[in-house]
């Protein structure tokens, strides 16, 4: 066997071990999984190709992998109460494909949030497939309060009467209430797919409603506020499973990652314990902390706040530079968020207005409301001072103070 080690590659993955161990990570999609997950992730279940389901299978020996996958679709259903789920997809993309492959035609018609106001590419977007090959309309948020309309979204539904209904978003800070949107699907016999990948985690633990009694179906990544490997999956009413299946394979993908099933069950069996509830309700509060630390600097958020793990800061109203600046004064100081279009955008998505800032990922290393206000101070430092090598140097001494509080993989290296 090849015990060649490929020092290029493991040193490059050593740096990134040191970028997380001294970065205050706010990127709203990302999150720090467990040591176990990231063993399972590579483990030997990477050799194995098991196309096809459990039980049925189109290759031989792959008794383990059916332990698992049953294992990763039984703690699913349990976490969300959904009547089936598929875990086979690839990523959150993938598992949107999907649902679109197995209830669309081409050409039909199909309501989303606009990417704009807080959507995701794959709800329609003309450079993705999904704009590609659908009609879609999208709808977005009110410009004065900067949340979803429902009356609008309602009259939308009317007048386009759609398919299918896709709701759910990347940088909405706002709780979303699929009841309504169902009630507005069911005016003109429209399907509902809810994208919780940002949310999924409040939705298991009940800080935030959940779509699962109203929706068709449920889509989902499992890397962000889920805390698993990077990962989709589909969760529907049992009417829908041969369909959903169907289209996951042989629709859509080949091979399943048998590892990261195999990570996915463990993480799905992590969020079923009672601290998987206490760090939900921490990254709430701590969200909400920073929330509190920005406006007494004086940040405008958009939409005023949060009732999730993110938020949305106006940079540009708040500081007069543009999101791309704020990400690079803050990645100079050891702080990594992504700029953002804010509803209503004047600047280019490369350059946008805003920032999206979240608190999962530094909630699961420990970090406290208390910290998470220093962030706020922290950041309101760096974007409303002179950028000087004085106020940098602070800064980083700043964020020094509060990542040297919470060792990150103790003892782990690649070296
Ligand atoms: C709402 C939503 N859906 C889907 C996705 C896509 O997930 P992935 O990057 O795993 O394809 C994202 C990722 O940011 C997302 O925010």
């Amino acid at each position: 066997m090849n015990d060649f080690r490929d020092e290029l590659v493991f040193e490059a993955v050593e740096k990134e071990l040191m970028r997380q161990r001294e970065n205050i990570e706010l990127i709203a999609s990302e999150n720090l999984v467990s040591k176990q997950i990231m063993e399972l992730a590579g483990s030997v279940f990477t050799n194995k190709y098991a196309e096809g389901y459990p039980g049925k299978r189109y290759y031989g020996g792959c008794e383990n992998m059916d332990t698992v996958e049953s294992l990763a679709k039984e703690r699913l259903c349990e976490l969300f109460g959904s009547e089936y789920a598929n875990v086979q997809p690839h990523s959150g993309a993938q598992a949107n494909t999907a649902v679109y492959l197995a209830v669309l035609k081409n050409g039909d018609r199909v309501l989303g949030m606009s990417l704009a106001d807080g959507g995701h590419l794959t709800h329609g977007h003309p450079l993705n497939f999904s704009g590609m090959n659908y009609e879609f309309e999208s709808y977005g948020v009110d410009r004065d309060t900067e949340t979803i309309d429902y009356e609008a979204f309602k009259e939308k539904v009317l007048a386009f009467k759609p398919k299918l209904i896709v709701a759910g978003a990347s940088a909405y800070s706002r709780e979303i209430d699929f009841k309504k949107m169902r009630e507005a699907a069911d005016e003109v016999g429209a399907m509902l797919m809810v994208d919780i990948a940002h949310i999924a985690a409040l939705v298991a633990t009940g800080y935030h409603q959940s779509p699962v009694p109203y929706a068709d179906f449920v889509t989902s990544t499992t890397h962000k506020t889920l805390r698993g490997p990077r990962g989709g999956v589909i969760m529907c009413k049992q009417k829908y499973a041969a369909a959903i299946d169907k289209a996951v394979f042989p629709g859509m993908q080949g091979g399943p990652l048998m590892h990261i099933i195999a990570a996915k069950a463990a993480c799905f069996g992590e969020a079923l314990k009672p601290s998987f509830k206490e760090y939900v309700k921490n990254v709430v509060l701590n969200a909400k902390a920073l929330e509190n630390s920005l406006k007494a600097e004086g940040f405008r958020l958009v939409s005023d706040g949060t009732d999730n793990h993110l938020l949305l800061i106006d940079v540009n109203a708040s500081c007069g530079i543009s999101g791309k600046k704020a990400e690079r004064l803050l990645d100079e100081i050891h702080i990594t968020v992504n700029k953002n279009a804010i509803p209503f955008d004047t600047e280019k998505p490369f350059k946008a207005s805003g920032i999206r800032v979240g608190s999962p990922a530094m909630t699961t290393r420990g970090f406290t409301e208390e910290d998470f206000i220093e962030i706020g101070k922290i950041i309101a430092y760096r974007l409303k001072s002179e950028e000087t090598e004085e106020v940098k140097a602070e800064c980083i001494r700043r964020v020094k103070a509060l990542t040297d509080k919470y060792p990150l993989y103790e003892g782990l290296t690649y070296l």
